[in-house]
């Protein structure tokens, strides 16, 4: 007996059947029950989702003896014709192979005839961006006007490449890729139903490696089988897809961790001679840096390993995040690398390099000697104020108004303060009187104030604490310009500065 693939022995025949798809399913079972049908439909996606699939079965959906259903029979002559890929009103293209016009005229041609059994002529065209620009225009002239008996189903990869005179004619469905939980749990149905004994998590690590592919999954899946013979191992499909365990990748963060170069350089080794896939392995790093980061912000988070809480609370957050951006450059950078072994230690060792040498223990915390209290001799005078200010009862608005003034005068009854033209719009009798009330507090006399308008004035606490602040920038930035880590991190990560987000407090 030959050997039928996985892929094509398990390709659905219901919706039902479909896994990772439940909206679109929605959509289309909810227009045939109502029988709101569209001319044109355009399923995109990445390869193995179920484009193809999905489209044969919404042929039989539409030709089904029983009427349009969502549940085609599959026993009538049309459904089992059409499962057969031998009805005569599907006509089933792929533009892959037919790119020219002649091609597609040839194709079209015959649209206007009537469906020889069936309801509808239903036209899939796989592949439909690789037409070329004239079978697209002959396309597009059948879409315009299309007659009622016929129905376009499109599928592609590249949903980009079509032009938007075809696009906009067309209901598009994006199918997902499928999550890796759901894959795996079909495999698992799969194996059962084909009597191969498996390690479930053997079946998890294939369909990570599938990417969201289900023919991808089914694809390995064929391959492992081959592979391990009788049972369906973890060492085995790891020894088969170049993986890396996740116990030994746990082990790399470990040593960088304990700061441990040598551990960190022979676990490298180790790896080498499994021949991992250090791109796979740089992958896994990132998804565990993730899931660290997620165990960080909300420790109760499910499915969590206790592994990884526990190198959750090891290693500090910003440490984290530092960790995954080094991953993630690197894994760009890992194909220029001259060997994949190579720069994947590179990256790693960047990481120890990052790690912070300098911990402070507790006990070692120098503790700030208290502020002695000096006494406050209330003195005021021209050249004081600017300190004194901030001495004074002043909140909100009065404090605005009097940061904007110099002292100009005192004497035992007297306060004047000058207040530049431009500020007097803030000039009113309530302000002036707080200022004076906490005058009189600080002063511990009675004293009246007065606020002369003047064109010009001296320094002000606000003019002051510009020129201070603008002082304070300018130091900032000249030491995080000069600083060593900011230059070799901008170096690593071909970085520039950005100057305004230099923020001094
Ligand atoms: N959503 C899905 N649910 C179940 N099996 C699927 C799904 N998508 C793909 N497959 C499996 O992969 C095979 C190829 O799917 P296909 O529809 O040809 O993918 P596409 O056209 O998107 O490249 C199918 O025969 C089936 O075994
Ligand atoms: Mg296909
Ligand atoms: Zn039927």
């Amino acid at each position: 007996m030959t050997y039928q693939v996985l892929a094509r022995k398990w390709r659905p025949r219901t919706f039902q059947q479909m896994i990772g798809q439940e909206p679109i399913l929605r959509m289309l079972t909810h227009a045939l029950r109502n029988e709101r049908l569209h001319h044109a439909y355009l399923f995109s996606g990445t390869r193995g989702v179920g484009k193809t699939t999905l489209a044969r079965i919404f042929a039989k959906c539409l030709n089904c003896e029983t009427g349009i259903t969502d549940t085609p029979c599959g026993q009538c002559a049309h459904c089992t014709a059409i499962d057969a890929g031998r009805f005569l009103d599907l006509l089933e293209v792929d533009a892959a192979s037919r790119t020219k016009v002649e091609d597609t005229r040839e194709l079209l041609d015959n649209v206007h005839y009537q469906p020889t059994l069936g309801r509808y002529k239903i036209y899939l065209i796989d592949e439909v961006h690789m037409l070329s620009g004239h079978s697209f225009n002959a396309l597009l002239k059948t879409l315009e006007e299309p007659p009622s008996y016929v129905k376009f189903l499109l599928a592609t990869t590249e949903p980009k490449r079509l032009p938007i005179t075809i696009l906009s004619r067309c209901l598009q469905f994006n199918l997902k890729r499928v999550p890796i939980d759901e894959i795996a749990k079909h495999l698992q149905h799969i194996c059962s139903a084909e009597n191969i004994p498996f390690d479930a998590p053997a079946l998890t690590l294939l369909s990570q490696a599938a990417d969201g592919s289900v023919r991808d999954a089914l694809s390995l899946l064929d391959q492992a089988i081959a592979y391990t013979g009788e049972k369906i191992l973890l060492a085995d499909t790891e020894a088969m897809l170049g993986s890396v365990s996740f116990e030994t990748l746990l082990r790399l963060l470990q040593a960088i961790h304990a700061n441990d170069g040598k551990q960190l350089l022979m676990e490298i080794e180790n790896l080498e001679m499994h021949a991992v896939n250090f791109y796979q392995a740089l992958d896994e790093i990132l998804s565990i840096l993730h899931q660290i980061s997620l165990a960080q912000v909300i420790p109760d988070a499910p499915h969590l390993k206790d592994s990884i809480i526990t190198l959750a609370k090891q290693f500090k957050p910003e440490d984290i995040q530092l960790y995954y951006q080094i991953a993630l450059i690197g894994r760009r950078d890992l194909p220029y690398a001259p060997t994949p072994k190579q720069g994947f230690e590179m990256i790693l060792l960047r990481m120890l390099s990052f790690r912070p040498v300098i911990i402070i223990k507790e006990e070692e915390k120098i503790i700030p000697p208290k502020a002695i209290e000096k006494p406050v001799t209330p003195s005021l005078n021209p050249r004081t104020w600017i300190d004194t200010l901030d001495k004074l009862a002043l909140t909100g608005l009065a404090y605005a108004l009097a940061s904007n003034c110099t002292l100009l005068e005192i004497s035992d009854t007297k306060v004047k303060l000058a207040l530049a033209i431009q500020h007097e719009p803030m000039l009113n009798k309530k302000l002036t009187e707080r200022i004076e009330q906490a005058l009189v507090q600080y002063l511990n006399k009675p004293i009246k104030l007065e606020i002369l308008v003047t064109s010009t004035v001296g320094e002000t606490p606000v003019k002051k604490q510009k020129e201070e602040d603008k002082a304070r920038q300018a130091k900032a930035t000249e030491a995080i310009q000069n600083d060593d880590d900011v230059q070799k991190i901008m170096g690593i990560f071909d970085a520039t500065l950005d100057l305004n987000s230099i923020k001094t407090i």
